[in-house]
């Protein structure tokens, strides 16, 4: 099981390095500028950390707080902020439902949404703890909206690990939505709306990543 959160560590941070601070929260509006003069963070389902880390060390003016209801994972996580010595970090045991603080100017979620028994849930708490201006910052697997669009390399992986990790993540939590891995930009949306977001955009994409943006 160790090797399965290490594993997603690794797989996730060569993207994260190439592409959160320099393409990711500047297709954001105005996300940067208020990250620069200090701004509050939450990143939930943050796992080993990698993402809080990036934005922590980046931003040395803002507070960065990551949440995971995966104990061992928050264990790793603070170990990595120790090492960089980052100050401006903290992590905690907490589901997306119920994590605690409030006013944030910036609410993620790195590859945790879909995994999530009930997002609409967990998107619902973001709406309520996010700042009047706050934005919702979503990064999910690049998906087509149709499953006859996704048959394609990128798309075929993400099915493949959507159907031995992120699904069964899912069903295994109240609610059991299971999105999966390859939910795409238009039921993204759906569930955003559902939870109370009145504004939903993609910010940008990798041929990896949908970047999407939400804002009440
Ligand atoms: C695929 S991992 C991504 C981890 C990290 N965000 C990253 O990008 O490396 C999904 C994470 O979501 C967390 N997660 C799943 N459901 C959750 C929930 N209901 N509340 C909080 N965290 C959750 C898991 O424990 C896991 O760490």
């Amino acid at each position: 099981m160790t090797r399965l959160f290490t594993g997603t560590e690794q797989f996730f941070r060569p993207g994260y390095r190439a592409n959160l601070v320099d393409s990711w929260l500047p297709a954001l509006d105005g996300v940067v500028d208020k990250l620069i003069a200090g701004a509050e963070v939450a990143d939930i389902g943050c796992g080993h950390g990698v993402s809080t880390t990036l934005i922590a060390h980046s931003f040395p003016n803002s507070t960065v707080h990551g949440f995971d209801y995966h104990e061992g994972s928050i264990v790793r996580a603070r170990e990595l902020a120790t090492e960089q010595a980052l100050g401006n970090v903290d992590f905690a045991v907490a589901s997306a439902a119920d994590y605690p603080g409030d006013g944030y100017d910036l609410v993620c979620y790195f590859d945790s949404l879909h995994d999530m028994g009930d997002p609409v849930g967990a998107l619902r708490h973001a709406h309520e703890t996010l700042a009047d201006d706050g934005t919702v910052m979503l990064v999910e697997p690049f998906a087509h909206d149709s499953l006859a669009e996704n048959l394609n390399p990128v798309g075929r992986m993400y099915y493949a690990a959507s159907t031995v990790l992120c699904t069964p993540s899912s069903l295994a939590q109240p609610v059991s939505l299971g999105l999966g891995a390859q939910a795409g930009e238009q039921r993204l949306a759906e569930v955003a709306a559902e939870a109370g977001f009145g504004s939903f955009r993609r910010a940008t994409e990798t041929p990896f990543n949908l970047v999407l943006e939400a804002s009440h």
